[in-house]
């Protein structure tokens, strides 16, 4: 989060190249993005496809079939898939999608012969909820994990 990269921006000597975050159209962090690129370090996605809103408990919120993200997939032949990684790329973050199929995994390294227009771009900016599907990090303290980093 920005205040711990304030923190250990303070304190190290090397900047960290990348920080690996939860980046996905239903959680954007754009604050924590442009804190790490103040200081020229790369934002990595991870969950970049939202594999993280697949399992939510109450209503069903899967990014995969969100009608946003689906009509612009529909529009240019693609998967809801390819288009969010497309939407990471071309806003300049890395992605790590995660897929057991191999089928999945050659589909989602194909992502490189389309481009998403800027209006299709924010629309999917314009799902952010800000809500955090993972751990939230400020909740992460010696107190509650115990694993103590002797160097820190
Ligand atoms: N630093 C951290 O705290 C942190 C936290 C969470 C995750 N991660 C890392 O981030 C990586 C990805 O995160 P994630 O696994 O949570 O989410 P994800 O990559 O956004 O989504 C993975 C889910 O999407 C499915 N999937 C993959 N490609 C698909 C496609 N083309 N079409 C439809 N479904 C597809 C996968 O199912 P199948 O396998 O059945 O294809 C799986 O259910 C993981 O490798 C993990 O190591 C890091």
């Amino acid at each position: 989060m920005v205040d711990h990269l304030a923190q250990l921006l303070d304190v190290v000597k090397v900047v960290p190249t990348v920080n690996q975050i939860e980046v996905h159209p239903y959680f954007q962090q754009r604050e924590v993005q442009a804190a790490g690129a103040e200081h020229g370090i790369l934002t990595q996605a991870w969950s970049p496809i939202g594999g993280i809103t697949f399992y939510r408990e109450s209503e069903h919120t899967s990014t995969l079939e969100d009608r946003t993200i689906v009509a612009i997939a529909e529009a240019h032949g693609k998967s809801p898939a390819q288009v969010m990684l497309r939407w990471h790329l071309q806003q300049g973050r890395s992605v790590i999608p995660k897929s057991t199929k191999p089928h999945r995994i050659a589909e989602n390294f194909d992502v490189f012969g389309f481009d998403l227009t800027a209006g299709e771009l924010a629309s999917i900016d314009a799902l952010d909820t800000r809500k955090r599907g993972g751990p939230e990090p400020d909740a992460i303290t010696l107190e509650s994990f115990g694993r103590q980093i002797p160097e820190a």
